[in-house]
């Protein structure tokens, strides 16, 4: 029997991608999925779904927050085989970065090439809207730490990993295609991440926004340092679920964050839907 308390993070993680191989056996998925608040129903649709709840794996922790599902949905979108974690951990839940982006690693070691990472966003660009999408062109990594800190284990990347294109090129390039062809304004920007969980003051969005940030959320950009790590290909895309701190003259609350995302649910999913088989 395994123990998971001695184990290094790279055995911890292969226990974990063994007991899902176990599972679901079959074709292995090349795309994964992170899905962000609200916008988990897109593993709700998935053909030839077998769910996976995290407690069953070994190694992951219980998502806690309100609008993430907990569990793990293993498919096909358009007949290419993905696997998709419906509900994050999140740095501001007191989970460790190790936590937070476990699922990325065990994602790695069953032959995942491709990352698409999803999330909630505030708008900090003034020609945004509450519901507009946003592709991830590059992030700021302001959560004042890093998931790779610590003893490098060369098994999964290298010490100093280059992150001059995590948001890979063609990726983007597909992604905007398909936003022509569905006639949908797909807007581009640089996402900041802090940890969270208050939503940030006025004053800090003028500092995200002289720092060069087009939107601000509280997740993926660890989740996007471990995939490069692991030399996935990384997609990125917000849903701008409301405007930041002190552009309206009005609060943020979480609801209005998980009602935005439900109403751009059909857009966000058909976008997804044609993006993921050119994701190769
Ligand atoms: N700030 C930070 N994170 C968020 C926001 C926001 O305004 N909206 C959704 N996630």
């Amino acid at each position: 029997m395994e123990t998971s308390s001695t184990n290094t993070l790279y055995e911890r993680a292969e226990h974990a991608a063994r007991t899902i191989r176990a599972r679901v056996g079959g074709e292995e998925a090349r795309v994964g999925l992170v899905l962000g608040s609200g916008l988990g129903a897109f593993a709700d649709d998935l053909e030839d779904a077998t769910v996976i709840p995290y407690e069953e794996i070994p190694g992951f922790a219980r998502s806690t927050v309100e609008g993430h599902a907990g569990r793990l949905v293993v498919g096909r979108v358009a007949g290419t085989p993905v696997i998709v974690q419906q509900g994050r951990f999140h740095f501001y839940e007191g989970y460790a970065l190790d936590e937070v982006t476990f699922p990325v690693r065990v994602f790695g070691l069953l032959g995942v090439k491709s990352l698409v990472l999803t999330n909630a966003a505030g708008g900090l660009n003034n020609s945004f809207k509450q519901g507009a999408l946003m592709l991830i062109s590059d992030h700021l990594n302001l959560m004042g730490t890093n998931p790779l800190l610590g003893a490098n284990d060369t098994r999964f990347g290298a010490r100093f990993p280059d992150m001059s294109e995590v948001y890979d090129r063609e990726f983007q390039e597909a992604v905007i295609c398909e936003a022509q062809a569905m006639e949908i304004e797909l807007k581009r920007g640089i996402y900041a991440a802090l940890t969270g969980p208050s939503y940030e003051t006025p004053a800090e969005i003028r500092m995200l926004r002289a720092l060069g940030a087009d939107a601000v959320g509280m997740s993926t950009v660890p989740e996007a340092i471990v995939a490069r790590h692991m030399n996935l290909k990384v997609l990125g895309i917000s849903c701008i679920t409301n405007m930041a701190a002190g552009v309206l003259d009005r609060p943020i609350d979480h609801a209005e964050v998980m009602e935005t995302g439900k109403q751009v649910r059909v857009t966000f999913t058909e976008l997804l839907r044609r993006t993921i088989p050119k994701l190769q």
